[in-house]
């Protein structure tokens, strides 16, 4: 029976998962795998929380330099968050000659160039499947199982709080500030929620993604993001009504022009796969040129979910004798000759509020095609007799972002006519 022994750094909610998982399948994967794991080391300074997930106090380190120099540790798991100290824990780790799993996606995301080099320096892997959407199977679909594919597209909504709230907005009426607090309640949402909420988490995600996919280095600092704190409900509200939801979409896309990498909200087609991934849940749908259409589906958060992406590393890991690393050149920056979209094309939604009286319309829609922006649906709705105003909602077919903003500079520009309230990308 091969012997493996694990130190997990940091017990919360993945750590104390991945614990848990390895401490009640251990005979299962003596009996599947012919692998005995065991956890040798936990690094927590919370002593409490450690004992009352049944840790034994024997084991309990604060100390990183011992787990570097135990001879029975073969794999260090990192489930500590943020870049210090865990950077330094997993460089100590990989110099030690020790493997290790991550679930940190800023970590890896900001520093894998230095990760994966001290990795290959120590004949070690460098396992990260925990990094993007918990427990859904995408790194290894993409490093291995997808290889033979030049994927052109992937597409996914990889943040489970963002998808609660604007599903819970969508389905109850609920406004943004409303939802955030309970989500904080409940515990989906941190305490500051800005990672989440301003798309932070889905950039780092995109960018460890977007790198794989596209077999270059795309640095997280490319990534267009846009979060989800200005959304409104009345627009929520007039998508539906168009046949749409709102989602907050990860976009890649690799062509001949270029690659664009995004993350933003988006009205997608109700019809569309991803529309019907609700609640806290993850999809993430890859497009290769000779498997065309994948989509991967399941939950991107939690204990169990992201301690089984874990648990699956520490698996891969104690079965393989050769490591995987990027098959792209790993440096901190990008290739300089990688070119980037950033005047994306997309279909628009905008909500106006607009005076009415004679020749608004005509107005608007001579702003639009004057920027070569052309209409594919127009909703006037009842006139608020109050101010004599009325919401207008124009769809547009395929455009650029630069027409688009010059477009609603244009109409905003002409006082007392039109105000534009609302922009957001349609997706088809
Ligand atoms: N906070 C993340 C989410 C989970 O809401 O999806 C960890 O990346």
């Amino acid at each position: 029976m091969k012997k493996i022994g694990v130190a997990i750094l940091g017990l919360g909610v993945v750590g104390g998962g991945t614990y848990k998982i390895l401490s009640e399948h251990r005979d299962f994967y003596k009996k599947v795998h012919g692998l005995d794991i065991t956890v040798e080391s936990v690094l927590e300074i919370n002593k409490e929380r450690a004992i009352a997930l049944g840790v034994s106090e024997s084991i309990i380190s604060t100390n990183i330099a011992e787990i570097c120099s135990n001879p029975d540790i073969d794999i260090v798991v990192e489930v500590i968050g943020g870049v210090e100290p865990a950077k330094s824990y997993v460089l100590a780790a990989l110099n030690a000659g020790k493997s290790v799993v991550t679930s940190n996606k800023e970590l890896f995301c900001k520093y894998s160039h230095e990760l994966e080099k001290a990795a290959k320096k120590n004949n070690c892997g460098l396992f990260y499947e925990a990094c993007v959407c918990g427990g859904i199977p995408v790194i290894r679909s993409l490093t291995d199982n997808l290889q033979g594919n030049k994927i052109t597209s992937i597409m996914g909504i990889i943040n489970g709080t963002t998808n609660y709230i604007l599903t819970k907005m969508s389905n109850e009426g609920v406004t943004y500030s409303e939802v955030v607090k309970e989500a904080q309640k409940l515990g989906y949402a941190e305490a500051n929620p800005s990672a989440d909420v301003e798309g932070y988490d889905a950039a780092y995600k995109l960018s460890i993604l977007s790198s794989l996919s596209f077999h270059t280095k795309i640095p997280f600092t490319e990534v267009y993001r846009e979060g989800i704190t200005e959304i409104d409900n009345t627009d929520i509200k007039y998508g539906k009504k168009l046949g749409y939801s709102l989602k907050l979409l990860a976009i890649g896309k690799n062509s001949e022009n270029g690659i664009e990498v995004r993350v933003h909200p988006a009205f997608i087609n109700s019809t569309h796969p991803l529309a019907s991934v609700n609640d806290s849940y993850n999809a993430v749908y890859i497009t290769g040129d000779c498997v065309e259409d994948v989509m991967l589906y399941g939950r991107g958060a939690g204990a169990l979910p992201t301690g089984s992406a874990i648990v699956g590393d520490i698996i891969y890991c104690a079965t393989h004798e050769k490591f995987n690393y990027s098959t792209f050149d790993n440096t901190a920056n990008c290739d300089p000759a990688t070119k980037f979209i950033t005047n994306f094309e997309s279909a628009y939604y905008l909500r106006l509020v607009a005076q009415d009286r004679t020749g608004v319309l005509s107005r608007v829609s001579s702003v639009l095609s004057k920027n070569d922006i052309s209409v594919a649906q127009v909703i006037q709705d009842k006139v608020n007799k109050q101010d004599n105003t009325v919401q207008l909602i124009i769809t547009t077919h395929l455009t650029h972002e630069k027409n688009i903003n010059k477009a609603v500079k244009e109409i905003n520009s002409i006082d007392g006519f039109a105000k534009v309230n609302s922009i957001i990308r349609v997706v088809s």
